[in-house]
Formats: structure tokens, sequence, C-alpha cells
């Protein structure tokens, strides 16, 4: 047998960030279970939603002809018509935004979504009579892991670096990335980029752009006609999982994606995607080749919670809160922890999403050393090195960040940080000679 993968084939195969994490995480859930696990998106066990989830489907099992019709039907690939109904609905009523079902896609997930879309405008393009290698432009990194290997083609991602500022002053030691907005115009410059896209919150920072860096990478999209992609994988409406008062964005020449996953419902593999209808025709059709339709269970559990609200009242009242407080929880430890370790750190500000993102300054070995230091003793955290993909030169600030999952439980999260803490002190006094 000769089993020579196609280029394409070896590229899917290779070693990748997003491989590798969901390997170890798998295999910590299952074969490490003493492991602190301060890695992986997993979203947290919330207690009201899980059981709003099962009162559902009880709802679903008990109407036969439903059931039957989910279990036993295809959708059309653009989704289920009921539920792109109810949510064009609901975000005309909640949002003033002007959608239709022409406007809506739904994909396996948004990590599916992001696949079709990077492959569908970037690559190898025709662009007046020449084919032109187009690239996805990412205007603040570090940025989502799981995009990093899905360009079908080489090369697809270029990145610029984010301003560093200090909000509360450096004393506080909490940093906020900024949108360097000269870098972003020169990229864009280059004539050669197909989108750009942010994830918002993003994922791994917690960093939340604001409404004015929003409106402005939109205008600069507009001006150089081509999309702006938001990630709302935790953004508002829902999941909700946002702390501070950013606004959520759409508008004709944006494309954004909202996902099932963070509502506690990964499983069911489900996103909305909310783009121009040329876009929404085109994802269609791809999933209708990769996999004739979507899973419909995801759809029906919500879309009578869109129509009533209830979606979004529990996003507001029971997930930002629930985040929030995990979120000041850890940080407060961190500061307690990492301050009595005598290390210098610094945090991101966390503005949403399930992470904090840690900065050892100095750090004499690089972040993916210490996350195999930090496996052997017993904690699972993802290196800040696969976040920083696409830049075009070296950042040594690449190697000395970590993303840490804050949503465990309490005394997993405070114990992973102290030992953390302790070995990253400990690496510090070694390199010091101390
Ligand atoms: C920023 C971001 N985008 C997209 C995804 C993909 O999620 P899913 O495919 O479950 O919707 C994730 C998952 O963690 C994420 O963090």
């Amino acid at each position: 047998m000769d089993l020579t993968f196609s280029m394409l084939g070896q590229r899917m195969n290779a070693e990748s960030g997003i491989v590798s994490l969901m390997d170890d995480l798998g295999r910590a859930l299952t074969e490490r279970p003493d492991m602190l696990m301060l890695g992986g998106g997993n979203p947290a066990a919330v207690p009201v939603l899980q059981a709003r989830w099962r009162e559902r489907m009880s709802e679903l099992l008990a109407d036969g002809a439903s059931f039957d019709a989910m279990l036993g039907n295809y959708d059309p690939p653009q989704g289920n018509p009921v539920f792109i109904a109810s949510l064009a609905a609901m975000l005309r009523r909640e949002l003033g935004w002007h959608v239709g079902p022409e406007n809506i896609a739904v994909t396996l997930g948004g990590q599916t979504a992001f696949f079709f879309l990077f492959n569908l405008l970037a690559g190898r393009t025709m662009v007046a009579g020449r084919v032109q290698h187009r690239k996805i432009l990412l205007p603040l990194c570090p940025e989502y892991i799981g995009y990093a290997d899905q360009g079908l083609e080489p090369e697809s991602f270029i990145a610029c670096r984010p301003t560093i500022e200090w909000p509360r002053g450096e004393a506080s030691r909490e940093f906020k990335y900024g949108v360097d907005f000269a870098a972003v115009a020169a990229a864009l410059a280059g004539g050669d980029i197909a989108a750009m896209v942010v994830s918002r919150p993003t994922n791994p920072t917690g960093n939340v752009l604001t409404d004015d860096e929003i409106h402005r990478l939109a205008a600069l999209a507009d001006a150089h006609g081509v999309p702006l992609i938001i990630d709302n994988a935790y953004g508002a409406p829902f999941p909700g999982v946002i702390f501070t008062e950013a606004t959520p964005f759409w508008s004709p020449t944006t494309i954004l994606t909202l996902s099932l996953s963070k509502l506690g419902l990964p499983g069911t593999r489900t996103a909305a995607v909310i783009a121009p209808p040329p876009v929404i025709k085109a994802l269609s059709a791809m999933t209708a080749i990769a996999g004739l339709a979507n899973t419909n269970i995801g759809q029906r559990l919500v879309q009578p919670m869109l129509d009533s609200g209830e979606l979004l009242t529990l996003s507001r009242t029971v997930l930002r809160p629930f985040y929030e407080e995990k979120s000041r929880l850890a940080l407060g430890w961190i500061h307690e922890i990492f301050g009595a370790a005598g290390l210098d750190y610094a945090v991101h500000a966390s503005e949403g999403a399930f992470f904090h993102w840690l900065w050892l300054r100095g750090l004499p070995v690089s972040s993916h050393e210490l996350y195999e230091r930090l496996k052997e003793r017993g904690v699972l955290v993802v290196p800040g090195e696969p976040f920083f993909f696409g830049l075009p030169d070296d950042w040594p600030h690449a190697r000395e960040c970590l993303r840490l999952n804050f949503s465990g439980r309490p005394d997993v999260v405070r114990e992973g940080l102290q030992r953390i803490a302790t070995e990253a002190a400990a690496i510090v006094r070694l390199h010091r000679g101390g």
C-alpha cells in the first residue's frame, strides 16, 4: 500500500498548534484526571444552563413528530429555515441590524466557519487577469490559535504587532493591547489582503476591541474593499461573556460569526455566520460539498429561546456574571501569588472570554518550555508562541506569555496558579545562578 499523502494531506497532517492543543487536552482529561486544567477552551459547567439544556432536550423528546424529523431529515445546507428566521428576527429586534435569512448560514461550529471563510476569500485569486496570492490580515496579534493552520495554501496570514498600553499605570501590572493602525494601514496598502479577522473578545488575551477600534477597522476595510470578519465566539448578544460595555457590530460589509459552543453546547457543533448574501450562498455550497448538511440538534434546542428572548436573558443574567466573577477571583490570586513569588509579571486586562493572559517579563526559558515543565508538575496551560502566527519578524514577547483558562473549579485554578508561580520563580532563580 502506498500511503504517500498529497501535499495538502501533508499540510493538514503536520504538527500544528491546534492539533497538539486538542490532543493534550483530550489526553489530560482521559489519562491524567489529576492534571490541573488551565488549558483548553472548554466552557465551564454552569448549572443553570445545564439544567435548561436537559429540560429543552426533554421537550424535544416529548414532541414525537418533531423529534423524528430532527433525527430523520437532512436540513438544507444553509441551515434550518426556522432557526435562521428566528435568529434574523432576534438580530433585527434586539440590535436593529437589517438582516434577513439571506444573510445567515449555519456551520459545524465557528471552527468550520473559519475554515470555509478563509479558503473562500484567501489563497490564489484571479485579479485583473493576474493570479494573486491573497492573505488574511490579523490587525491585532496574538490571535486565536485555531485559525493558524486553516489556510489550505501556505502563508495565508499576515499579522500586525499590537501596541502595549497600561490603562491604570504600569504599577498596576495590567496591560492592554491596542491596534496599531499605522501598521494595519501599511499592510492593507500592500494590495494582497482578502479580509481582516479579529476575535472580540479575543482568545487568548481577553481583550475586547473598543467601539472606536472596531469602527476604525471597519472604515479601513471599506476603504480597501475587503470584508472585516468579527469572531463573536464569546461576545454579545450571546453567549455574552464580555465584561465591558462594547457594542455588538455588524454592517453589510462585515462577516460576523456567532457560536452556540460557549453557551455550554460545544457538543452540538453549531455556529451561524451573518454575512452578505453571496458569502452565505458560498458557505451553504461548501457545507453541502463537505458534509451535505449541518447538525440540527443545537438549532432545535435554542430556536424557541431566540423567539422568547430567554437566550439573551440567560447570557446577561447568568453567563456574564458567572465568568466575570471567575475572572475577578483568578485575577486577585494572580496578583497575590505572582507578587509573593517576586516575579516580574503582568496580566492583560480581563474584558471578556475565559482566559487570563499572563506575561512573564524576561522569562529565561521559552513559554513552550515552561508549558512542558508545568505538564510534569501536573498543570496544563497553553504556551503563548502559537498565538503569534503571521508576524513578519521575531518578537521575544511571544515567548513570555501563557494563556490560562480561569473557568475551572476555584481550588484547581488557585493551586494551578501557585504551581506556575513556583516553577517560574525556580527557573528565574536558576538562571540568575541563585
Ligand atoms: C475565538 C474562537 N473562535 C472560534 C472558536 C471555535 O469554536 P466552535 O467551533 O466550538 O464554535 C473558538 C473555540 O474555542 C474560539 O475561542
